[in-house]
């Protein structure tokens, strides 16, 4: 029987070797938004270690976009070209490079986990954060409401950045509308209280991110994948849900969105949130029917016969890992074995290989 795991998945013209994403996971490890030696070790081990495409964290399209001081970015060139040898590499492992692009918004201006992950203070580099109202997430300082005329300004860094990814060889990009950062700061009724054209009904709260969407998919190539990861539901009442989520894919498919990467959660700092193994592989389910758009499955995914029941279940198309790969960069060697799928080792570890 042959493993859904490890049959391509072809998405434009866009062939990917397997169904194994490395979810984008935030590394807090550059100075001034610059990839650096641990970028290249990082997502270039997991490349070597099978996944079919290996999608770089959540990269700011401007320095106030981001977490914390140390995250990735990607507001001008000299940014570009820092990604360009990890782009190589990853190509050259035969898995596709991806790249998430963000926007903080609320939740920006923090410490990095391992520096206690608070909000910073005035004495430690704060800067003030930016979202559609002027409501805090949790103890954070409140942001900053964003006037409608700085919107356009905010389409036109992802834009920016989405040309700067392509031009150093990304072959994915994917716009972050999930975890409480801006655009799912537009998204959800209780981060959003505006009255303008921005705020209200869902049409009106969709707008920014369906603008930033066909903004990065008109520069992105045809040929090639343009991806939109969201927060399914907020796990909160008169919050975003998965109804919503359903038309918001509707639309994300009709602005030129590939494919939906269904997570969940982030926006609401008191929200009850019921992880469990595949606890979000439901939403993913029921976007890629209600909205037959492909999807992937995220979130407590950890076992290679987890993995594949959620393809041949018809749950999702693709499934993304992200605690596990760092457990072990070579989940997808591992899962090959487990699932008896044969695939190309790097010929360097092929005395490493299981036998059959
Ligand atoms: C260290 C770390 C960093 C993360 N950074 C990001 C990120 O940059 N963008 C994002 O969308 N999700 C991020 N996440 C969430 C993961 O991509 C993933 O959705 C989540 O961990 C659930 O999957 P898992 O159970 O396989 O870990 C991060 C997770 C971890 C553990």
């Amino acid at each position: 029987m042959t493993s859904l795991l490890f049959t391509p998945l072809k998405l434009r013209s866009l062939e990917i070797r397997n169904r194994v994403f490395v979810s984008p996971m935030c590394q807090y490890s550059c100075r001034d938004g610059l990839a650096n030696d641990w970028h290249l070790v990082h997502l270039g081990a997991r490349a070597a270690g099978g996944a079919g495409l290996v999608m770089a964290e959540a990269t700011a399209v401007t320095p106030e976009g981001r977490i914390s001081p140390e995250d990735l970015g990607l507001w001008s060139d000299a940014h570009a070209d820092a990604l360009r040898p990890v782009v190589a590499f990853i190509r050259a492992q035969g898995a596709v490079p991806a790249i998430q692009l963000a926007h903080a918004g609320r939740k920006a201006s923090c410490a990095s986990p391992w520096k206690g992950g608070q909000a910073l203070a005035p004495g430690q580099g704060a800067w003030t954060t930016l979202a559609p109202s002027a409501l805090p997430f949790g103890h954070f300082p409140a942001p900053r409401a964003l006037a409608r005329e700085e919107l356009q300004a905010l389409v036109e860094a992802f834009r920016a950045a989405a040309r700067r990814a392509l031009a150093v060889g990304f072959e994915v990009v994917e716009v972050h509308m999930a975890h409480g950062y801006l655009l799912h700061n537009f998204l959800s009724p209780l981060s959003n209280q505006r009255t303008d054209d921005y705020g209200g009904s869902l049409e009106n709260r969709a707008r920014l991110p369906l603008e930033v969407t066909r903004a990065v998919r008109a520069l992105w190539p045809e040929k090639l994948p343009v991806m939109v990861r969201i927060s399914a539901t907020d796990w909160k009442e008169g919050g975003w849900d998965l109804e919503q989520s359903i038309e918001l894919a509707r639309w994300l498919k009709e602005a030129g969105a590939d494919l939906i990467d269904c997570s969940s959660g982030g926006l609401a700092a008191d929200a009850q949130i019921p992880a469990r193994p595949g606890y979000q592989v439901p939403f993913a389910a029921a976007i890629r029917q209600a909205a037959a758009i492909p999807t992937a499955a995220v979130g407590l995914i950890t076992e290679a016969a987890q993995a594949e029941q959620i393809l041949a279940c018809g749950q999702a198309d693709a499934i993304a890992i992200a605690r596990a790969s760092l457990r072990d960069p070579h989940w997808p060697l591992r899962a090959a074995a487990q699932l008896h799928a044969e695939i190309p080792w790097p010929v360097q570890y092929e005395r490493g290989k299981p036998m059959f």
